[in-house]
């Protein structure tokens, strides 16, 4: 007896959970596509891609629309307002960049921001860089700026297919940034200028270019501002000599 009734409960059971399911269909539908959904969500949809005219702008609000222009930043009347500028507009391209899926790393203005954020590590962070060192010339290296204008490559000489064009471009421009800076400024200046304009604009080629280790030869460089002083002193010495010369004849 005892078991028969279990076998009839048994059967009640799974005749009413079999109604119950029929029944709740459209429960489960629902279940399977909240999760179906919650998956799209959160694997299938990628981000969008991330608008690289925003980008562009960013960079045009301090004139940078060529690796040479970074540069530039050099010239600028102040270098901490340089760097604060460069900062600013270094945190709204990471926050353009934050929920969209970046550029791939060839694209021109990813490219220019990565040139950027390494001008921005070598000068203005506190750590001892050896860009750092040109610190000492920049009241020399700020009055270049029309020099290293003239400088510039031809337009969109760093988009060109030939490697051989885009590096002959490359030296001619840094070979002409060094010679403008030595007769300005001093060789020792010139050949920190040259190596660090090699490296930022590197940075920005697709194919990066050789540094050649030659020096152009520069006619009559400025003597190095650094030693400058010493200059001024023997100056100072031959006009007081003058002057006691000049007060003993009269
Ligand atoms: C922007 O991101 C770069 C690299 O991810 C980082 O080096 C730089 O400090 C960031 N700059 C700002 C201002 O957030």
């Amino acid at each position: 007896m005892k078991t028969r009734n279990v076998y009839l409960w048994m059967f009640v059971f799974s005749v009413v959970s079999f109604i119950n399911c029929i029944s709740s269909n459209g429960i489960i539908e629902g279940l399977i596509n909240s999760f179906s959904s919650i998956a799209e969500d959160d694997e299938c949809d990628q981000p969008d891609l991330c608008d690289e005219m925003q980008i562009m702008l960013h960079l045009a609000c301090i004139r940078i629309t060529s690796p040479e222009r970074i540069l530039l930043l050099l010239t600028w009347d102040s270098l901490p307002a340089a760097c604060d500028k460069t900062a600013s507009v270094l945190g709204h391209i990471n926050d353009t960049l934050t929920d969209c899926t970046p550029p791939q790393t060839n694209n021109l203005y990813m490219r220019l921001y990565k040139a950027l954020v390494f001008f921005q590590g070598q000068m203005c962070t506190m750590a001892e860089t050896k860009s750092k060192h040109m610190e000492k010339y920049r009241s020399c290296i700020s009055e270049l700026r029309d020099d290293l204008i003239d400088c510039e490559g031809p337009a969109d000489w760093f988009e060109k297919r030939s490697k051989t064009y885009v590096c002959r471009q490359f030296t001619e421009i840094i070979n002409c940034d060094y010679i403008r800076a030595a007769l300005l400024c001093g060789l020792k200046p010139a050949r920190m200028l040259r190596s660090f304009a090699a490296e930022v604009i590197n940075k920005a080629l697709v194919s990066k270019c050789l540094v050649s280790s030659t020096l152009p030869h520069v006619h009559n460089p400025m003597s190095d501002v650094g030693s400058r002083v010493p200059n001024n002193v023997i100056v100072c010495i031959y006009i007081f000599l003058l002057a006691c010369m000049l007060q003993y004849f009269m």
